[in-house]
């Protein structure tokens, strides 16, 4: 298996220096700690010269002494429409990973790289710190930032910005692919396996978070009443979408939000507030803070809750734009992690992905769904659902028990996997698995669990079923 993905990467790193990207070596990100011995580059895919659309991309070689020797792997936070490209350039494409499925995309630099698996985390100084579960000892990756609009990626004509829809994302993530293609001049092969972690892949079951907040304490038995029989999270969404909230629907969810009260994330209902810049730093003594930190300290080395500050600050700094060779048109508005000035067609957010995905599943690409089991924007029950319909729809069946899966020594959450039994041998297609502990954004609160995930993944194995050491 991992022969396919050698194969890719041997075309795909020298293609970084070809006159349609200006694809240039980073000497050394400005915080940057010693020691560091991969290559990184970044920089700008023109994927519209008509128009003056271009993608900003960062490619972090592998941490090893023969990084082509490992394969590649492509990411975007956000965009379903990669979904839709792979299905069309199914058996030539790399494995792509997406975060979020649905909607228009965050900055796959900002939150991919520096806050979920890349190599570095922008440190409250404004340096840099190592990650040491990053996915580059195991990989390469190509963190793009998609569509035109989100970080650094930009149009030059600025009334594509209005009304972006999936389909136009689609469009920008085939150039990309295509371009990928083209220039490493090889048969690439099909990938093995295609991940989605806590993704939002319909409007009517994936964000139905009422359960969940309940049986975490979030919101009392009234509201769960009220949010079962008045209205639930996915009639929300439609008429937030439409831009037609009733009065119904605004009443139970402002009664949720008095409940819930101003310091949890829905991201993550563990994790403690991040005070610093915000107005709410004035009401909440820095005791309670310190607290807040003693906590996290004993939770998750890695973890800090204002991580999302210190990624604005960094990427907003003039000498590392410069560095990583962003920017270079000097556009008009700041860097943010989520769209900026793209205005996402929102009607699109009621696309309903599982079709695609179970298409895929047909044309005998494997799937993983994973989970963090501690976000309520998509929880882990309605992904399960989503699961289990198709496993259903597809005749699958269960491939083994729910159980356990380990990371080291530790339970890493629980898993379920699906398929079908031919000729006595069992042929794995889809895989749920829960990640204990961790928020919407996997990797940030649980690295190490997701690089023993991303490591079972690339391998094309199964998550480990027993503890093991190291
Ligand atoms: C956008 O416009 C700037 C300034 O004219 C130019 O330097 C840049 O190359 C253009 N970008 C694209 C992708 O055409
Ligand atoms: C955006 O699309 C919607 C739905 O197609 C349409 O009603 C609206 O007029 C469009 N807005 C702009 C500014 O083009
Ligand atoms: C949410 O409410 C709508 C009606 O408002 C209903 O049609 C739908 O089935 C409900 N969804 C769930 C998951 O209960
Ligand atoms: C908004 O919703 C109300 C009832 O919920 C409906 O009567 C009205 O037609 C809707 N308006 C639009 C523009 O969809
Ligand atoms: C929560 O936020 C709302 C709106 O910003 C504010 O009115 C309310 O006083 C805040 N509550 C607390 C406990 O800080
Ligand atoms: C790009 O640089 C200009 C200054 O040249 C700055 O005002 C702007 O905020 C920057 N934009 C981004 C997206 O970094
Ligand atoms: C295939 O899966 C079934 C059901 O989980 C199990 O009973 C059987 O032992 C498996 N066969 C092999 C060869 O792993």
């Amino acid at each position: 298996m991992i022969w396919y993905f050698i194969v890719i990467v041997t075309g795909v790193i020298p293609l970084f220096s070809s006159r349609t990207s200006t694809a240039e070596l980073i000497t050394e990100l400005p915080g940057q700690p010693d020691g560091v011995s991969f290559k990184q580059h970044s920089g700008y895919i023109v994927t519209d010269p008509q128009r003056g659309h271009a993608l900003f991309y960062y490619l972090v070689e592998a941490d090893a002494r023969d990084p082509l020797s490992y394969p590649l792997t492509l990411w975007f936070n956000g965009g379903i429409v990669a979904l839709v490209l792979i299905r069309y350039c199914l058996c030539y494409c790399l494995p792509i990973l997406i975060d979020f499925g649905l909607g228009p995309g965050c900055s796959s630099l900002g939150i991919g790289a520096f806050m979920e698996h890349g190599p570095f985390r922008p440190a409250r100084d404004g340096g840099l710190m190592k990650n040491e579960f990053s996915w580059n000892k195991v990989s390469n990756v190509l963190y793009v930032e998609s569509p035109i609009g989100v970080g650094f990626s930009y149009s030059n004509t600025t009334s594509d910005y209005i009304n972006w829809t999936d389909a136009d994302t689609g469009t920008s993530e085939l150039f990309v692919t295509i371009f990928l293609l083209v220039k490493s001049n090889e048969k690439l092969k099909c990938p093995f396996e295609f991940v989605l972690g806590n993704p939002l892949l319909d409007s009517q079951i994936s964000v139905d978070g009422a359960t969940f907040l309940w049986s975490h304490g979030l919101i009392s038995d009234e509201t769960l009443k009220l949010k079962e029989t008045v209205c639930n999270d996915s009639r929300f969404l439609t008429e937030e979408i439409h831009n037609n909230i009733s009065k119904e629907c605004a009443e139970v969810h402002e009664k949720q939000v008095e409940e819930m009260g101003n310091f949890t994330a829905p991201d993550d209902v563990l994790e403690p507030y991040c005070f610093s810049g915000t107005a709410a730093m004035q009401s909440a003594s820095s005791s309670a803070w310190d607290a807040y930190h003693a906590k996290l300290a004993r939770r998750m080395v890695l973890t800090d809750p204002c991580l999302a500050d210190s990624i604005i600050s960094y990427l907003n700094n003039p000498q590392v734009q410069k560095a990583i060779h962003a920017n270079t048109t000097k556009l008009p508005s700041v860097w943010q992690s989520c769209s900026g000035p793209l205005s996402y067609q929102g009607l699109n957010l009621g696309n309903d992905i599982i079709p695609l995905l179970s298409g895929l599943i047909k044309e005998h690409l494997p799937v993983l769904l994973y989970s963090g089991d501690q976000d309520s924007k998509v929880p882990l029950t309605q992904t399960r659902i989503i699961a289990n319909m198709i496993a259903r729809d597809l005749k699958f069946t269960s491939m083994g028990k729910y159980a356990p899966w380990y990371d080291k020594m530790q339970v890493g959450g629980w898993t379920q996997s699906f398929g079908r039994s031919r000729k006595g041998e069992n042929a794995t297609h889809l895989t749920f698995a829960t990640v204990r502990g961790a928020a919407h954004e996997v990797p940030y609160t649980s690295p190490s669990q997701a690089l023993t995930l991303f490591k079972a993944f690339l391998k094309g194995s199964s998550l480990p079923k027993v503890p093991f050491k190291n």
